[in-house]
């Protein structure tokens, strides 16, 4: 028996009418990764899905250079690492110093403080990064906190911060460093032995274009060593026992979401058939600065400060007069999905969003239509 209606009625919800997609993730996935997630299910326990399990690992902890440290993967979004990570290696009542550079900040911080932790706040003005010295002095006066979080990509804001070297300073004053690389992994650089990193983590619906269900972490030893002294660690996140049906089975405690895990085995494979990981980030920065020059052509603004520009989402200021997600909804009349502006801004930007899989003819239509929309809202485009 058939039933090809039931794909159509479900296309009819989800896809009622054709969107391009510069969003914020879930980002349009790479066809090849679509078409793997189709294989047939088989056992989470079975000797195949443990070689594809292994596979991925294996490919993720080379892109991250992560080899001292342990790849986990897990049916999450990326928000339950940020748990893990407090939940694990934080002390019952201990300090964290939390860097805030926007909402998701704001997260990590709940994070801690929902979890019965005690966050120091590093706030910095939206649009700017931490700096290295702000770091340093926040510890000087801050000297028993245990840990530091650091958002490398701020999804709200479109500011990459500076992690090699706020990383740097807080190894020096030997503190753990937590990295969410949410909307950075795959498209920032990481290097995790190299600059020490204790955990960061992720979720596939971001960079690598894949779809949501799966978050990503690497997470050191150390972690490890600090998560057997903390007894009450819950259930469903407990880093150790997640280690250790990776190490017997190369499985997870609970069940996988194997097509995600075979799309972003898929994705890893791309990489390499790109040219390697050089390769996949100029993509990125390439696209990246291709986002912004259009943009600025256009007369618009830039809302995060120059020289940490985001190579996944780019934030721009609303056009004079503009209030509201209205550059959002005259995009999407017209076939084109990108982000609204999200927390304390969203009256004041939109969002583009340029992960996943996207095109040049992609980015010329995106524009096109950009154009279009502002002379419709009144707005004369610069070029
Ligand atoms: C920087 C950052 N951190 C955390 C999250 C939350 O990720 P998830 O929804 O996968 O848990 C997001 C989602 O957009 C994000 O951009």
């Amino acid at each position: 028996m058939k039933y090809p209606d039931v794909v159509k009625e479900i296309e009819n919800i989800l896809w009622p009418k054709p969107l391009k997609l510069f969003t914020a993730g879930p980002v349009a996935c790479f066809p090849e990764v679509l078409e793997v997630m189709k294989i047939q299910m088989l056992s989470h326990r079975s000797a195949e899905y443990r070689a594809l399990h292994r596979d991925t690992t294996e490919r993720l902890s080379k892109f991250l250079e992560a080899e001292k440290s342990t790849v986990l993967l897990i049916p999450s979004s990326g928000t339950g690492f940020m748990e893990a990570s407090i939940r694990n290696a934080i002390s019952p009542r201990g300090k964290v110093l939390v860097t805030i550079i926007g909402e998701f900040g704001h997260r990590y911080k709940e994070a801690v403080e929902r979890n019965g932790r005690i966050p120091i706040v590093l706030e910095k003005p939206l649009g700017k990064p931490v700096l290295p010295e702000e770091l340093d002095d926040a510890l000087k006066k801050n000297p028993d906190v245990e840990a530091v979080t650091i958002t490398y990509n701020e999804t709200s804001t479109g500011v990459l911060n500076p992690l090699r070297e706020l990383a740097k300073v807080a190894k020096e004053r030997d503190k753990l460093v937590f990295v969410d690389a949410v909307s950075a992994m795959g498209a920032a650089d990481i290097k995790v032995d190299d600059w020490k990193l204790d955990l960061v983590f992720a979720s596939s619906q971001k960079a690598f274009g894949v779809p949501p269900g799966l978050a990503m972490a690497v997470v050191n030893d150390e972690v490890f060593e600090r998560a057997k002294k903390i007894p009450e660690r819950g259930l469903y996140f407990d880093l150790l026992e997640i280690k250790q049906f990776l190490l017997e089975q190369w499985s997870t405690p609970t069940t996988p979401p194997i097509p995600q895990i075979a799309g972003l085995n898929a994705a890893l494979r791309i990489v390499e058939k790109m040219g390697g990981k050089e390769a996949w980030l100029k993509m990125y920065t390439e696209r990246a600065e291709k986002i912004r020059r259009g943009v600025l052509e256009l007369g618009l603004q830039l809302f995060a400060e120059p020289g940490y520009y985001s190579p996944t989402i780019t934030v721009v200021y609303n056009p004079p007069g503009v209030k509201g997600p209205v550059i959002y909804e005259e995009m999407r009349k017209r076939g084109i999905e990108i982000a609204r502006g999200y927390g304390k801004v969203k009256d004041v930007t939109f969002r583009i969003g340029h992960m996943g899989y996207i095109t040049d003819e992609d980015i010329e239509l995106l524009f096109n239509t950009l154009r279009e929309v502002l002379v419709s809202i009144g707005y004369k485009p610069l070029k």
